[in-house]
């Protein structure tokens, strides 16, 4: 249809109207998971960016909210973060009641038009009301730009060992760390990654906390995202395990490890200010890629985000990897599980999970298909996760969208497949998150045939209603 709203999804983010891309600023306070996202809302192109804003119990059925922060003098508001000051270091607040503070990049138009590199600095801005209504601190920026093109993106984070606010930036070919006591003054600490990980692109969206592993054991994960230059062209974000001391990241191996092997999951980050007793690390990314965000057949809104995922450090014989999982929550909207034992049966909802267990790993293969021979394909063939979009539906959009995705299994014994359809979207998880692909479809019509070619006994649907109005 002429405004894509077919392709809209029953359970995953989306803006009600208008242009989006990164999620910003999400963060857990009072009860409330906020997410802020980069928001153009009078095109479904990209533009002047703003932080649109909604929140939620569950991280699942979410509430729009007015626009948190438009442009100002000093620029676009680009990527960034949000945190609790619950010290009340930035004297924004009081202990009482602590702002939240909201860092993120200024990107001047006029400077990048007029042909300057020093166009991208960080700001700040707080909130004395659960994130309803934000003051820009007055002395903004925060951090001047150095002389630097690409700037931008500050994830912070609080380092209880010394007492400060620690800063990751994005630095074009690498990160920088910035330290500050009460976020407005911030000192360079150290830069990392120029010579390490993917450089197939510029370096984006940074993201730094600690994980621990099944035995106890606590690492570093530095998540980047990398434009081009993902596993399947374009978008994608890489990751690096290792330590963090307060001032340096250092890590020992050198290999490019992938968070989701999938075309359409971006600029991801995770939320701060998790409560201790839950204790989860929360990740959820945007669901495109810079390569035909632009374009893809939805013509209201732009762009969802992925599920809402936990992260978790995983020690392996081949090391340390991380794994992503659907958060527990999406257990709440799955519909009573309907058992399959044929080989080809049809679903009657527009979205599913899709739950193949004890899988003999040579032989796994499901189409999802629609009355026009449209067809998603998702195999398991020579130790690659597999999955085949190119005859899945509209792709006329943009050149590179037909395509065939890989992930390999690098050892990982196939025990578990899910497989989250919804209706524009699809996302699969091996094994609890050992292995990931995101990726996007558009099928003309949505897919309800099913089609079990492996050697797998049974199938479970579990169908998804739409769980919150856009
Ligand atoms: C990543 C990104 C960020 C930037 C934002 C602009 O997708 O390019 O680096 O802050 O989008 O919208």
């Amino acid at each position: 249809s002429i405004t894509g709203e077919q392709y809209r999804p029953n359970f995953h983010f989306t803006p009600k109207k208008g242009w989006m891309n990164d999620p910003n600023g999400m963060v857990f306070y009072k009860g409330e998971y906020h997410l802020f996202y980069q928001y153009y809302p009078d095109d479904n192109v990209w533009g002047p960016m703003h932080w649109g804003h909604a929140v939620s119990n569950d991280m699942l059925h979410w509430k729009h909210l007015p626009i948190a922060l438009y442009p100002d003098n000093l620029g676009y508001i680009f990527s960034g973060s949000a945190v609790i000051d619950w010290n009340n270091t930035s004297g924004f607040g009081t202990l009482e009641n602590p702002p939240m503070v909201a860092i993120f990049t200024y990107h001047n138009m006029e400077g990048e038009r007029s042909g300057a590199i020093d166009f991208q600095t960080q700001g700040i801005a707080y909130s004395l009301d659960k994130g309803r209504t934000w003051t820009k601190y007055k002395d903004n920026p925060v951090i001047k730009n150095p002389g630097i093109k690409d700037f931008r993106d500050p994830k912070v984070m609080w380092f209880e060992k010394s007492k400060k606010w620690i800063m990751t930036l994005a630095v074009k070919d690498h990160v920088e760390f910035y330290s500050s006591k009460d976020l407005k003054k911030w000192e360079y600490e150290s830069k990392f990654g120029s010579e390490k990980g993917n450089h197939d692109g510029v370096w984006e969206c940074p993201d730094l906390f600690s994980l621990t592993d099944q035995n106890g054991v606590s690492k570093w994960v530095l998540l980047l995202s990398i434009n081009p230059g993902g596993p399947q062209g374009g978008s994608a974000t890489q990751y690096f395990i290792g330590d963090f001391d307060g001032n340096m990241f250092t890590t020992a191996g050198n290999e490019t490890k992938w968070l989701d092997y999938g075309a359409d999951n971006y600029a991801g980050v995770t939320f701060s200010d998790i409560p201790e007793n839950d204790g989860r690390r929360l990740f959820m990314g945007w669901l495109s890629n810079w390569q035909y965000a632009r374009e893809v057949p939805t013509y209201t809104w732009r762009s969802a985000m992925t599920i809402p995922r936990e992260l978790k450090l995983n020690e392996t014989k081949n090391g340390y990897f991380v794994t992503s999982k659907p958060v527990k929550e999406l257990q709440n909207i799955l519909l009573n599980g309907i058992v399959k034992t044929e080989k080809k049966f049809e679903v009657l909802n527009e979205s599913y999970l899709l739950e193949f267990d004890k899988i003999k790993s040579d032989t796994f293969s499901v189409k999802l298909a629609n009355t026009l021979n449209e067809f998603l394909e998702i195999s398991i063939t020579d130790n690659n996760l597999v999955v085949d979009r190119r005859l899945a539906g509209n792709s006329s959009f943009n050149d590179v969208f037909e395509a065939k995705h890989k992930a390999p299994l690098n050892g990982i014994i196939i025990k578990k497949v899910q497989i989250y359809f919804d209706k524009s979207s699809v996302e699969i998880f091996v094994n609890d998150g050992e292995l990931v692909i995101t990726d996007l479809v558009f099928p003309t019509e949505t897919y309800k045939s099913v089609n079990n070619f492996g050697d797998i006994e049974l199938v479970t649907i579990y169908p998804i209603d739409l769980i919150f109005d856009n």
